[in-house]
């Protein structure tokens, strides 16, 4: 029987015993199925994994020669086959080197970048460069996908750092977005940033030629005003943006890891380039914990095993994130693009069919805001949700801690109630309080019943620091790459996008009146009914 056969006997084997039974015959549980780092406590064992299962899949991480695979991105190795590249997002938050790519020491390079951001965010945020209308109040940070979401995240999630301009974030090529964010701004003290690795994505160049013109109308040299972030610095030149405002970075970093160097010129222009490195270190420091710990002690690895035990074991299709964070708002939306776009795929690396479900559907709110919207349906409906929670031990405001504490007695009582639940006997018992009895106490009972044994993990940190960021979103990114491993999927391409968008640039004309006879029923009807109504 091979490892994944083992696992989901075992889990069948199994399926009578609750987690509330692994606590009681098991008084060091917690102790056990969980792990510190730095920082952090992750703690697990609110799962059904038990030692037999998570012997298991360790055995998967080894069959999958995870140590191998880790060493070979960490060293530069073209570890992304499908478009022969290396993954050294890592190098971005390095200390120093050498890290090498094809030979060549990247880290120079990556050094002498960072020195050039930092001095450019410093010159912006002491107004040594100001805009034509004086210091820089307002930046637009003009991006999509991994040169929006990270950044925007992060520039959130470290609200009590800012002490710079503020940082808009404009994506969507919806023209409300942009049109809602330069409303009220002043364009000659506000600076554009363009953020795209390729410099050719269709919504950020349009946002970014609708914010030249809104400059223009205003500014008498509106180039002056714009910054770019992207590896095609040719492109970049051609758009009319001097060099010294361009922070390339190489085609080894991928746009949805890209956040630590030049595409988080936002946060650094935010919270300064003080912050910004306390940021990378964390970052840092999580690189050496997922090189250098054992396995077992490994918290992307653990993290990366809990939710293969969840989607490709148990067959529980989503996964939860529940940042009890209110400045981790974007992080579930930043965590889609990461897992989905990384591990969403249908075949291995060598072209044949994936034999499991590849990686889950990832959704989510912070706390306690989703309780009162979709918890109902985590807690008793009929389907499975493992639940990510994560919380800090102390926030940012030493005034409202009487805020926090209740948000740490929600986070806390939510994991608690999803394991425990309700049975049909304390409902009766409740129902009876209340002056019910027979088939009404019954009936009523029923709908106050939990089923209880709902599985959850809790990321416990002290607080939300830029260097605790940094940890936190490391930790996910390596998570990605363990299940990537495992999976024996690539998680650093993503041709899934393309083909979307490829119709999407045939079918603008269509719109415009160009014969649509070609598209399906569907389509030509929608375009139809557009031209109608437009
Ligand atoms: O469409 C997906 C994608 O390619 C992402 O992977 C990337 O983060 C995003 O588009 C934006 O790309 P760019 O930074 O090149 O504009």
């Amino acid at each position: 029987m091979d490892i994944w056969q083992d696992l989901e006997a075992h889990r069948a084997a199994k399926a009578g015993r609750s987690i509330a039974d692994l606590f009681a015959e098991d008084a060091e549980r917690a102790a056990r199925f969980s792990a510190r780092f730095g920082d952090m406590l992750f703690d697990f064992s609110k799962t059904t994994i038990d030692d037999a299962a998570m012997s298991l899949l360790m055995e998967l991480v080894r069959d999958a020669k995870l140590e191998e695979r880790r060493e070979a991105m960490f060293t530069g190795q073209k570890i992304n086959e499908t478009e022969d590249r290396a993954v050294l997002h890592t190098a971005l938050r390095a200390p120093g080197g050498p890290i090498l790519v094809d030979g060549e020491d990247v880290m120079p390079g990556v050094l002498e970048t960072r020195r050039r951001m930092a001095e450019f965010a410093r010159a912006v945020r002491d107004g040594t460069i100001t805009g034509a209308g004086g210091a820089y109040t307002d930046v637009v940070n003009i991006g999509i996908g991994g040169s929006d979401l990270g950044p925007a995240m992060a520039t959130l999630a470290l609200a009590p750092y800012h002490d710079g301009p503020r940082v808009h974030y404009v994506s969507n090529v919806d023209g409300a977005h942009i049109h809602d964010t330069l409303k009220g701004l002043d364009p000659a003290r506000t600076l554009v940033v363009v953020a795209s690795k390729t410099f050719t994505t269709i919504e950020t160049m349009t946002n970014a030629e609708t914010a030249r013109a809104w400059m223009a109308g205003a500014v008498e040299r509106p180039g002056e005003q714009f910054a770019a972030l992207s590896s095609a610095v040719d492109k970049t030149e051609a758009f009319g943006i001097d060099a010294s405002r361009v922070f390339g970075f190489e085609d080894w970093v991928g746009g949805r890891y890209s956040l630590w160097g030049p595409i988080g010129l936002g946060i650094m222009l935010a919270v300064g380039p003080e912050d910004f490195a306390d940021l990378l270190s964390g970052g840092a420091a999580m690189d050496a914990h997922f090189r250098e710990a054992d396995l077992a002690d490994n918290l992307p690895v653990l993290l990366a095993l809990v939710g293969i035990w969840h989607n490709q074991v148990c067959g529980h299709a989503t996964r939860a994130v529940l940042p009890y964070d209110q400045r981790l708002l974007r992080l579930p939306a930043y965590l889609q693009q990461l897992e989905m776009e990384s591990n969403g795929k249908r075949v291995t690396m060598d072209g044949a069919d994936i034999e499991r479900n590849s990686g889950p559907i990832v959704w989510g709110e912070p706390g306690t805001n989703g309780q009162h919207a979709f918890y109902q349906l985590i807690h008793q409906g009929t389907r499975v949700v493992p639940c990510e929670f994560m919380v800090a031990a102390r926030g940012h405001e030493p005034e409202l801690a009487h805020h926090h504490r209740l948000l740490i007695a929600n986070c806390l009582a939510q994991a608690e109630a999803l394991m425990r639940g309700r049975s049909l006997d304390e409902a009766m018992e409740l129902m009876a309080k209340k002056g019910l009895s027979g088939p009404e106490q019954e009936r009523q009972a029923r709908h106050r019943v939990f089923p209880g044994n709902r599985p959850s993990t809790m990321l416990l940190y002290p607080q939300l620091t830029p260097h605790v960021l940094g940890q936190i979103i490391a930790l996910y990114e390596h998570r990605v790459f363990v299940e990537g491993v495992i999976l024996g999927i690539n998680s650093f391409d993503q041709w899934g996008v393309e083909l979307g968008k490829e119709l999407a640039l045939k079918l603008a004309p269509l719109l415009d009146g160009e014969d649509a006879s070609g598209k399906d029923g569907s389509t030509r009807m929608l375009i139809e009914t557009v031209r109608a109504m437009g």
